[in-house]
């Protein structure tokens, strides 16, 4: 076996492992956080919150391996104290950044006549065709629950990234010609649980 099939081997059965036993996060989505902190804030601050955070991984990452999440949290904590922002408010921002980056990505996917359809396919196909097809892949759930004129959105993950997941759906909502009025309205539990209210506006 030469040395680079070895190294692939070994960085493949490191991942198995490291996913059995916490909360890890896929390269995409810190690769794509480095990208937005380096196009809002500029090289300097994303290089001072890489050296701050004195990351695992150094900052290096490869789109389907996986981080421990602390990895985000930290870069997110240091890059919203440096640029003076809550780290809520820094999260929100990313989660709009990530919107399109999905969307130039996986445009297909979006070709849906409103935000309650799309919600409905990334419950039910997206996110599940990813837990299942990329290996230790986990993303978070939205229960839909619909009321007369307005619906609720459950969101649980234990990765507690509500404002990402804000931000997120705020761009899908303009996306879809801002249709509804978002708020993130409670939040509870282990911090694992929040709900959106999703209303016409
Ligand atoms: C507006 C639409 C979407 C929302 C609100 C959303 C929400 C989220 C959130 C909040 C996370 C972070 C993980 C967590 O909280 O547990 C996540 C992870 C992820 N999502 Fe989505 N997502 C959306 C669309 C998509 C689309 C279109 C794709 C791909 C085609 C996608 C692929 C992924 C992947 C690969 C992860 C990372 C899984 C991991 O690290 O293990 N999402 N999503």
């Amino acid at each position: 076996m030469d040395n680079y099939i070895l190294l692939n081997f070994i960085l493949i059965i490191f991942n198995a492992f490291k996913t059995s036993i916490g909360h890890f996060m896929k390269g995409i989505i810190l690769k794509s956080y480095l990208q937005h902190v380096e196009n809002s804030y500029g090289i300097e601050v994303l290089n001072l919150a890489i050296d701050r955070c004195k990351l695992e991984s150094g900052g290096l990452y490869i789109n389907m391996l996986t981080y421990n999440d602390e990895e985000i949290n930290s870069l997110i904590t240091e890059t919203s104290s440096i640029v003076n922002k809550s780290a809520n408010q820094v999260e929100q921002e990313f989660g709009n950044h990530f919107f399109n980056d999905l969307l130039n990505e996986y445009g297909s996917y979006f070709e849906k006549s409103n935000m309650k359809d799309f919600i409905h396919y990334l419950n039910n196909y997206i996110h599940p065709e990813i837990d299942s097809s990329i290996d230790g892949a986990i993303t978070p759930k939205f229960k839909l629950d619909e009321r007369n004129d307005y619906f609720i959105l459950t969101y649980t993950s234990e990765r507690k990234m509500s404002y990402f997941a804000l931000g997120l759906l705020l761009a899908c909502n303009n996306y879809f010609d801002n249709e509804y009025e978002i708020k993130l309205s409670e939040i509870s539990g282990k911090n694992t649980y929040f709900e959106f209210h999703v209303c016409h506006q």
